[in-house]
């Protein structure tokens, strides 16, 4: 049987982080064409990305799988870890905005409609083309560097992190894209 790698387990978080980008569309679609969407949908999107996406995602990657690739001597700065980082801060600065869109949205739906399209529709456009990098070039680096005792090591470390978030609003999170998937088709 093949061993799970740390690897997997970041993969595995991209399918669902993609469920939210796909979400994400399917928003700003319906907002173009002129429905509504409601404002705890966009609360439960928002907590998403910071706690899903970003504390636990992006946090295992940024605290603990890219300084284990820097210790094996991937630079630090320029390509791929300089500009993910990068990548990183900008969905922070991007959820920000989004933050800032659906609370003008709830005071005014039709001034602040253009403004949330356009906040989720790069957010969407973000997180695929990050993904899409770490899927294709960071991942298949990662697993050739890290093996063996490094791997355990990053592996020990993620559950850390697992274990500060907890299991069950991890669930929940990883959960949401789905509910609110069927609430937009129903
Ligand atoms: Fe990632």
């Amino acid at each position: 049987m093949q061993q799970t790698t740390p690897i997997h387990e970041l993969t595995a978080e991209h399918r669902v982080i993609e469920k939210a980008a796909a979400l994400m569309e399917k928003m700003a679609d319906e907002l173009a064409a002129g429905s509504g969407v409601d404002g705890s949908d966009l609360q439960d999107l928002v907590q998403f990305l910071r706690v899903y996406a970003d504390e636990l995602h992006h946090g295992k990657e940024e605290a603990i799988l890219f300084p284990a690739l820097e210790a094996k001597g991937v630079p630090q700065t320029g390509c791929p870890l300089g500009g993910l980082v990068a990548e990183h801060h900008k969905g922070r600065t991007l959820v920000d905005e989004l933050i800032k869109t659906s609370s003008a949205y709830e005071e005014n739906a039709a001034s602040a409609r253009a403004d949330l399209i356009t906040s989720l529709r790069s957010l969407r456009e973000l997180y695929n083309s990050h993904i899409w990098k770490e899927d294709n070039l960071l991942f298949p680096l990662a697993e050739r560097l890290l093996a063996g005792d490094d791997a355990e090591r990053v592996k020990k470390q993620f559950l850390e992190v697992d274990e500060r978030i907890g299991a069950d609003r991890i669930r929940k999170l990883a959960g949401f894209a789905d509910r609110l998937d069927r609430h937009a088709g129903s």
